[in-house]
């Protein structure tokens, strides 16, 4: 039962709108088809659905790219549909969190078409971050920073007579300058945008790269370590693989292990705080409880829980969680650097495992990160495939385990059928800009966005009912439909029921957690709020606790277990 706060607790479940549900029929998903599917999200048993964007854009990538934020692209529909979206969300008890990019918008925004045909250091222009070249004719870029998703960071206009003009910079796709926020013109027009998605009753907001819009003063050159590239963490697994900080097979430590690496110019600056505080006064004006999340990819959890101080925003999602490899060692260290990060600033920890920017966990969680680096994605021309009866069976247990913790838990659309990544996608269908711009070399992250499937033996697999679909599924998934695992004790589908029905019922997203001894280095053993959770990590079988007394009856398992053993890859909650 929520009752205030209930973020502190909640889970929140991702709806990626271009694949969730369609239906007008063109492949691409939209607002009323969530809003036909939230039932299912009911029946689930989460607390609060988060959408990502949906907002007028030329989806140059994914909608990330925002050309009017105020406002619901055609493809996914109206601001009457979003409308219904919440009435019926809510309805079903359910809270909506949208999401805020600020960092950048689309090149096509009103205001970046106005500040290139307006003269240099016009208003106009000085809502981007418009400079001059370097070298002779201004030939050269500002400066030497790279876009997150590859190549440079800064792209040259062509004035209106014709002649090379200013630079631009943009931290992702050329197509996505990033707004300057020196300006309190920008500053403005984004507190407006918080109150008007605020007047229309959503719940919070995800805060798209939360750890950018604020650059260091003078924008100085910045080479990240070799190979650095991630999703733009101040320290990414790329970054710590380069120095060194993983050790050989980068499987046996935690994320929050990383050491501190500087600080690039261009992520988690202090000015970025000021700009949190603004936000959360303008939230505080609002009744019911209404939530900043931020996505900030920055390690370590003690650094990135300044992102959640009492002024700032309320939650921040766990990367440096979503990073650890299956290994009971490192997701030990990484469970305690999260709670005591955050809840010295007296904030709930988050527990995320999948996203749409990542491999999905039931094929990441048997990849060797070194080989498979976080933003690369995984293609038909890796070095290493997964096994994917070991994926689905580790995914299950790393699920049942997440689910367990104190905090606040992400679960991805798809996950909770045990959704695979699509990694035969064939390449004339790939979108992202990553593959792009590294010329294939990335495959990047549509594997993780392909429309989920709900009817075995519908058309698109019931996405919709044409049959369309903007990225091909994988024949395969007619075996993850939700309707062929509805009611299936053992199925994926049914162990997030049980596993969210359980967790509701102990509380346990408000409980605290006490490590358990004696099972062994390989194996994850804690109590919380009166339920004993036991995960193996390990190749061989663990003994599980004998005897009537609490704590020996099993009332979750995410695999089967015999004979009072419990197997490799394989969680339990016992009461
Ligand atoms: C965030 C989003 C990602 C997007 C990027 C640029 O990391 O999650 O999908 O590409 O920001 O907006």
């Amino acid at each position: 039962m929520l009752t205030t706060e209930w973020w502190r607790s909640a889970v929140i479940y991702q709806v990626y709108p271009r694949s969730f549900a369609d239906a007008d029929g063109d492949g691409l998903g939209d607002l009323a088809g969530i809003t036909r599917r939230l039932d299912a999200l009911s029946v689930l048993g989460v607390d609060a659905v988060w959408l990502s964007p949906f907002y007028t854009s030329p989806q140059n990538d994914a909608g990330y790219d925002v050309a009017d934020y105020c406002d619901v692209d055609p493809r996914f529909g109206t601001l009457a549909d979003f409308d219904t979206l919440m009435a019926r969300a809510h309805e079903l008890g359910l809270k909506v969190i949208v999401d805020l990019v600020p960092n950048h918008s689309s090149d096509q925004h009103r205001w970046f078409q106005a500040a290139i045909r307006a003269p240099e250091g016009s208003e106009e222009r000085a809502r981007y971050i418009f400079r001059d070249g370097k070298g002779p004719g201004g030939d050269e870029a500002p400066n030497n920073w790279e876009s997150v998703f590859g190549g440079p960071a800064w792209s040259r206009i062509t004035d209106e007579n014709g002649k090379p003009g200013q630079w631009y910079l943009h931290l992702f796709d050329s197509s996505q300058p990033d707004l300057n926020w020196e300006n309190p013109w920008v500053r403005e027009q984004f507190k407006d945008i918080l109150r008007f998605w605020l007047d229309r009753g959503v719940d919070g907001f995800r805060v798209d790269v939360a750890h950018g819009m604020v650059k260091a003063a003078g924008m100085p050159d910045y080479m990240p370590p070799a190979n650095a590239g991630s999703m733009g963490g101040s320290a990414g697994l790329d970054d710590a693989l380069a120095s060194g900080a993983l050790d050989a097979s980068g499987m046996n430590e935690a994320a929050s292990d990383r050491p501190e690496l500087p600080t690039p110019p261009y992520w988690a600056q202090d000015g970025v705080h000021e700009i949190n505080r603004e936000w959360r006064e303008v939230l505080d004006e609002y009744d019911g409880d209404r939530v900043l999340v931020a996505e900030a990819w920055v390690d370590p959890p003690r650094k990135l829980a300044q992102w959640v101080r009492p002024d700032e925003m309320h939650q921040a999602f766990n990367f440096a969680y979503l990073e650890t490899p299956w290994n009971a060692d490192a997701i030990r260290r990484v469970v305690d650097a999260s709670l005591d990060a955050f809840s010295s600033v007296g904030a709930p920890s988050t527990w995320v495992l999948s996203n749409h920017d990542v491999i999905r966990h039931a094929t990441r969680l048997v990849l060797n990160p070194e080989l498979n680096p976080q933003g690369a994605g995984i293609g038909p021309n890796s070095p290493e495939h997964p096994d994917p009866e070991l994926g689905l069976r580790r995914a299950r247990a790393a699920s049942a385990l997440m689910l367990a913790l104190p905090g606040s838990a992400y679960v991805y659309q798809g996950e909770e059928l045990g959704l695979p990544e699509a990694i035969h996608l064939p390449d004339e269908s790939r979108q992202d800009p990553t593959w792009f711009r590294t010329d294939g070399e990335k495959y990047g992250r549509d594997g993780c966005r392909v429309p989920i499937p709900w009817e075995a033996e519908a058309p698109a697999f019931g996405f919709n009912d044409t049959g369309l679909s903007w990225l091909p599924q994988p024949e395969i998934w007619s075996q993850f439909a939700r309707d062929s695992q509805d009611g299936v004790p053992d199925s994926t589908l049914e162990l997030y029921k049980r596993s969210l029905a359980l967790r509701a019922e102990h509380d346990l997203g408000n409980g605290a957690l006490e490590w358990l001894q004696g099972y062994g280095s390989e194996t994850i053993a804690f109590r919380n709020s009166g339920v004993t959770v036991i995960a193996n990590t390990g190749t061989e079988s663990v003994q599980l606790p004998a005897g009537d007394g609490p704590g020996t009856r099993i009332v979750l398992q995410s695999a089967g277990v015999d004979g009072g053993t419990l197997p490799p890859d394989t969680t339990v909650w016992l009461v």
